[in-house]
């Protein structure tokens, strides 16, 4: 960690340097997700996704939020544009939602549900900002998830085929494709601790679901790679921990959650392999035998950028058995486990101080993280593809004076550009999030938005942080 401590400690310690001034070929843009903002859930032939069903289950979601309307977006495509051009995005980084193509998960396509992706695809070009179009979004067909979901590997071979017919629509015109979002999220969430849709509880599910998403990635760069007819980028984005280790036991802790967390993901996809040490570490929970011959050469395709999100750090040691345990890996705690095979890793409450999800700020964790990437991988160019915050925001006379986003922007920002004169090839970083949004299991609870939504009237409202944002945007300088 020598590079990382020399080099962050170039700057301001706190990490609010102000006036940097970025590479004129990186991107600033913002991110969303298809379930989170569009809304129209039985609308133009949708059928129903994973999280229709688990949000529409009694305490599943908090105060039983669903995703139905959200920030109706689905019919305020043109206003949400004008809002982003209005903001500079230089990028704008969106899901679609695979129910909405394929109602059910196979078949032919839903002609609806391509025109909607098809006018915002458009919309983007016509104010000159970048596509960057996510394929899964964790918004599984039901359908499908009747059929085993990711546990099964017929999910992966359908992710396959609806890529394909997303990149016949619009291979012409996308500028980077990301096949999954934060498969991490999806295997153990979705199928290890239940937070997550489809809410199951399943150890060596987890981890079939982790080798089905990574093989659905490289069957639909395969599939992508054969239909597209522009150049486009291709990639996938990680939610990559930045760990660090607690007393005597925190190595051997740390190296146990980087290979479930990181190294399941990167391990495949850049290398082609899975870890050893992953292997030994969950023997008891599985033998692996999902992994069939040839999987790991189609896992393996070169990707033209990675695509990194970033909130907070982990702690982590082990277990001793005795003392009362922590159990603060920055997740719901619902009963099942998110790390299968390493329940005995015990992850400390962080230093703060805290956004509003309880997720500590330590932007000094995010050019660790980018720093080791980049000694790991360094060929791999590097996105931010996601880093925000969620805070309580109070209106006042019209106004958001979000200072502690505009300050948390600031700084993760700052360790971006660090990571850049430190060597790392980073080109871009997208703030989630352009507005409030369905947040998943907090439902409309946390507010991540750089524009704030009223969920009585759906009026947007740009936040401090948006203008602050916009003039990032425009000059590539972080603003004094
Ligand atoms: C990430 C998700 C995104 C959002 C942020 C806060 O894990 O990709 O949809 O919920 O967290």
């Amino acid at each position: 960690m020598t590079d990382s401590t020399t080099a962050a400690g170039q700057g301001n310690p706190d990490y609010r340097d102000g006036g940097l001034v970025f590479p004129p070929a990186f991107t600033f843009g913002s991110a969303t997700a298809s379930y989170q903002i569009e809304g129209a859930f039985d609308e133009d032939g949708r059928g129903p996704s994973i999280w229709d069903t688990f949000s529409k289950t009694p305490g599943k979601v908090f105060n039983g939020d669903t995703g139905d309307v959200a920030d109706d977006h689905y019919h305020r495509l043109d206003e949400d544009l004008d809002l982003m051009a209005s903001l500079n995005l230089q990028a704008y980084r969106f899901s679609i939602a695979w129910p909405r193509i394929q109602p059910t998960g196979r078949g032919p396509a839903n002609q609806a549900g391509l025109d909607f992706y098809g006018r915002l695809i458009d919309g983007l070009l016509a104010r000159g900002i970048t596509p960057v179009a996510t394929l899964y979004h964790w918004d599984l067909p039901q359908a499908l998830e009747d059929e085993g979901g990711w546990m099964s590997r017929a999910t992966a071979e359908a992710f396959g085929e609806y890529a394909r017919i997303v990149g016949e629509a619009f291979g012409d015109r996308v500028h980077t494709w990301t096949t999954l979002n934060e498969p991490w999220c999806s295997a153990y969430l979705g199928y290890g601790s239940g937070a997550h849709a489809p809410g199951k509880m399943s150890p060596e599910g987890a981890l079939a679901a982790v080798h089905h998403l990574n093989l659905a990635h490289g069957l639909a760069v395969l599939a992508l790679r054969e239909v597209v007819t522009n150049d486009p980028e291709f990639s996938i984005t990680l939610n990559l921990h930045s760990i660090r280790g607690h007393g005597p036991t925190g190595a051997e802790a740390a190296r146990r959650i980087d290979a479930l967390a990181n190294r399941a993901f990167t391990g495949p996809l850049l290398k082609g392999a899975y870890p050893d040490d992953l292997l030994e570490d969950t023997k008891q929970v599985t033998d692996w035998s999902f992994v069939e011959p040839g999987d790991l050469a189609i896992i393996h395709q070169p990707i033209d950028v990675l695509g990194v999100n970033y909130y907070s750090t982990v702690t982590v040691s082990i277990w001793d058995g005795v003392s009362p345990r922590a159990n603060a890996d920055g997740h719901q705690n619902v009963g099942g486990s998110p790390w299968p095979g390493s329940d005995i890793v015990e992850f400390h409450v962080q230093p703060g101080p805290y956004t509003e999800m309880g997720w500590n700020i330590d932007p000094s964790g995010l050019f660790d993280l980018l720093v080791q990437l980049r000694d790991e991988f360094p060929e791999q160019p590097l996105m931010i593809t996601e880093n925000g915050a969620a805070f309580a925001d109070t209106v006042t006379d019209g106004a958001v004076h979000d200072v502690e986003r505009v300050d948390y922007l600031r700084r993760h920002i700052t360790a971006a550009h660090r990571a850049i004169d430190a060597g790392v090839d980073l080109r871009g970083y997208f703030v989630w999030s352009l507005m409030d949004n369905f947040e998943w299991g907090y439902g409309y609870s946390k507010r991540f938005g750089i524009v704030r939504v009223d969920y009585d009237t759906l009026e947007r409202t740009p936040k401090d942080s948006a203008l602050w944002y916009a003039e990032l945007a425009a000059s590539n300088t972080i603003p004094a």
